[in-house]
């Protein structure tokens, strides 16, 4: 297994926390201006995902699935200039890794350990150099534990379902549209903090970001204000 820590020559951040509680948005703008990499975890296991709708597998069938099957379905994350890029069986892969067909069993899929397994190595190895913002729901409690900044980002259910209402394209989401988009956000956030294999949980040594009542701008100068303070 790879150590993190052993090789690299820059620092590694992560940001875990539950889903829409603004992680992605931030990590990326977080590495943005540090010039650090960016890596959206979730994309990957949302890249396994596609590739077992795609490959016909049905989902009864993913359990039964080792870590050298879930290796063949060929998810690779490949650092391109100071992006890093996710490819499906050589494809690269973007918007699709969003549909609700992905959507919907991505926590499933991320709830069996083979599934986990096939994907640390591969996170790790986009950290093997350091100079990485990572996010996700176990960047700094299993992936990079020895990470130099650790931050547990919450937010408010309703506030967490009007934001991605929001990057949805719903500009005013109504009372309703938030009820149900919390629901299924909650479902989600059961899931990954219920599982028995790297559930969701804040790591001991994370610093606690509640930003329910925060702008973007200031989510991101807050990290950064970490990172700059070690
Ligand atoms: O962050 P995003 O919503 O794209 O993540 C999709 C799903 O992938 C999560 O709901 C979770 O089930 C899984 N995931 C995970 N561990 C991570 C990142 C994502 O289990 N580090």
């Amino acid at each position: 297994m790879i150590d993190a820590h052993e090789d690299r020559v820059g620092p590694i951040v992560t940001l875990d926390g539950p889903a829409g509680s603004g992680k992605s948005t931030t990590a990326r703008e977080v590495a943005r201006r540090l010039g650090f990499r960016h890596l959206d975890s979730g994309a990957l296991y949302r890249a396994l995902t596609l590739a077992l709708l795609e490959s016909g597998i049905a989902q009864e069938e993913w359990a039964e699935m080792d870590e050298h099957a879930m290796r063949a379905l060929d998810v690779t994350v490949t650092p391109r200039g100071t992006e890093l890029e996710v490819t499906v069986g050589g494809r690269r892969v973007g918007r699709e890794l969003r549909s609700e067909e992905v959507t919907s069993r991505v926590a499933y899929l991320a709830s069996l350990p083979a599934a986990r397994a096939c994907l640390l190595n591969l996170q790790r190895a986009a950290g093997a150099q350091g100079r990485l913002v990572a996010d996700g729901r176990d960047m700094g409690s299993v992936v990079f534990p020895h990470a130099d900044v650790k931050v547990y980002l919450v937010a408010d259910l309703g506030e967490r379902a009007r934001r991605r209402l929001k990057d949805g394209g719903v500009e005013e989401p109504s009372g309703d549209d938030v009820e149900s988009q919390s629901a299924v956000i909650a479902r989600r956030d059961r899931h990954d903090s219920e599982r028995e294999h790297s559930p969701l949980r804040k790591p001991e040594d994370a610093h606690l970001l509640d930003t329910t009542r925060l702008t973007f701008e200031d989510q991101v100068t807050a990290v950064i204000e970490l990172v700059e303070g070690v």
